[in-house]
């Protein structure tokens, strides 16, 4: 029911996937397995969610074809620690082969994105997984691998929704041939409210949240909606089947602000776990 996207390694992935996103782990065995039956093949995970054994148990019940999505936590960076860290999430998801795996954040503080990179080229080389892509890379970020790698990524995930529309980066990602994939795609629920969203709502006669995924979905943008709610689940997937007018692309065009970016900047994010450890330490 889902059309599919093509990546730049010639995989393909569906067009709109299901995000994992603060679902406890003790529930998302349950909540994954609704997913499933409400038409979703992609889920989207972290290391850093805590719910990739919950994740895996649902995938495990099922015999569906599905694509997974996991990411590498930000304290897993660098060669030898990504290799450990991979061990250790394809274990969690009972999974010999990852469709996707993300950098999750470049943290650039670190400087270890790049030796990061070059373990998921030997993952990916390795058949331990299918595509290898990155998260919440901006422009330099993604120039600094390819260039010192030679290596495109597949997919960039990043915050993207009508008040944060990323259009420059997007503009890189096609040039290389990379695959836009947003997260928080409704704005964490604030595009709903939006009263110019509500209007073409009420025209098409649909709900809001669909008219900003098939925004999504006709901006050629892989939107990994999260619910714990399995009619809103079923109401999300279900935007295949009517068109926005370029009059709707213009209006929610205008929505984008400068000042709309609602999670944490990439550029300076990421020395949380350092942070956390160096607390740590100094309490004891
Ligand atoms: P819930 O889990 O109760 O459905 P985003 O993916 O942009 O971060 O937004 C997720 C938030 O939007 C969640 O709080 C989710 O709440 C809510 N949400 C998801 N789908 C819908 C929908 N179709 N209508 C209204 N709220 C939704």
């Amino acid at each position: 029911r889902v059309p599919m996207a093509l990546l730049n390694d010639g995989h393909v992935l569906p067009q709109l996937g299901f995000g994992a996103w603060q679902i406890d782990n003790a529930i998302a065995p349950e909540v994954i397995t609704s997913a499933i039956n409400a038409g979703y093949r992609l889920i989207d995970t972290a290391a850093d969610y805590g719910n990739e054994s919950g994740v895996g148990t649902a995938l495990k019940r099922v015999r569906n074809q599905f694509y997974i999505t996991t990411k590498l936590r930000n304290e897993d960076q660098g060669y030898d620690r990504t290799m450990r860290a991979f061990d250790a999430s394809s274990a969690r998801l009972q999974l010999d082969v990852v469709d996707l795996y993300l950098i999750h954040w470049p943290c650039p503080q670190r400087r270890a994105y790049v030796e990061t990179w070059r373990a998921l080229i030997e993952l990916q080389k390795q058949g331990r997984v299918r595509s290898i892509g990155v998260s919440n890379f901006m422009a330099d970020h993604l120039e600094r691998i390819m260039h010192e790698t030679g290596v495109v990524p597949a997919v960039n995930q990043v915050e993207l929704h009508p008040a944060f529309q990323q259009r420059e980066l997007r503009n890189i990602h096609e040039r290389y041939g990379i695959v836009t994939q947003a997260w928080s795609p409704l704005g964490r629920g604030a595009a709903l409210t939006n009263p110019r969203i509500l209007a073409i709502a009420e025209r098409c006669g649909c709900s809001p949240a669909q008219i900003v995924l098939r925004w999504h979905f006709e901006n050629g943008t892989i939107a990994i909606p999260k619910s714990a709610n399995a009619a809103r689940m079923a109401e999300n997937i279900d935007v295949f089947d009517f068109d926005l007018t370029s009059d709707d692309h213009a209006v929610i065009s205008r929505l984008d602000r400068p000042d709309g970016r609602i999670g944490p900047d990439p550029a300076t994010y990421g020395q949380m776990g350092l942070f956390r450890g160096l607390t740590r330490r100094l309490s004891r």
